[in-house]
């Protein structure tokens, strides 16, 4: 079975949701994934375990990548060969440069084969379908990668 870590950061509650969401699809897809809350006072999961790896956060800031998420990065100490990335924001921060900022530079530093997904504040409702289609994206992605 496919094993795949969630790594996230969430304050107010917004990540913590999209996370729980992406969690849900992923299992209906027999993936078997654990949650880690990133600054929860857990130890630093053994992330190269996993076949895969995905982290979510929200931006803090004028699009600045939270402390704790900069913490968490260090204390892992490696880039994983394949990680996904999901964000919350909010627009009236600033414009699309700024939306979930955090998530768009953690794509970069991770090389993320897909684009992040981006949801403003909480997922529930229509954006529900944008987290759907997205977690579908990569479980597409990782099976042509695993085909290859
Ligand atoms: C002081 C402050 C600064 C923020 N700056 C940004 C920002 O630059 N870009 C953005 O997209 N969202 C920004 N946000 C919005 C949060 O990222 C958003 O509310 C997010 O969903 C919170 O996630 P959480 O509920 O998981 O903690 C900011 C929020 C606060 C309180």
């Amino acid at each position: 079975m496919v094993s795949l870590l969630i790594a996230y950061l969430s304050w107010s509650g917004n990540t913590k949701e999209v996370a729980e969401l992406i969690e849900s699809r992923l299992q209906e897809a027999s993936i078997d994934v654990t949650m880690y809350r990133i600054g929860a006072g857990e130890p630093i999961p053994d992330v190269a375990s996993y076949d895969a790896f995905m982290i979510g956060t929200f931006t803090w800031g004028k699009g600045v990548n939270p402390p704790q998420l900069k913490k968490f990065i260090a204390a892992v100490g490696f880039k994983p060969e394949l990680v996904y990335v999901f964000g919350t924001g909010d627009t009236q921060f600033g414009g699309d440069a700024l939306f979930c900022a955090a998530a768009t530079k953690l794509a970069a530093f991770y090389h993320s084969p897909l684009r992040p997904l981006r949801i403003e504040q909480s997922p529930r409702g229509h954006q529900e379908q944008l987290v759907i289609d997205w977690t579908d994206e990569v479980i597409e992605h990782y099976n042509q990668t695993m085909i290859q």
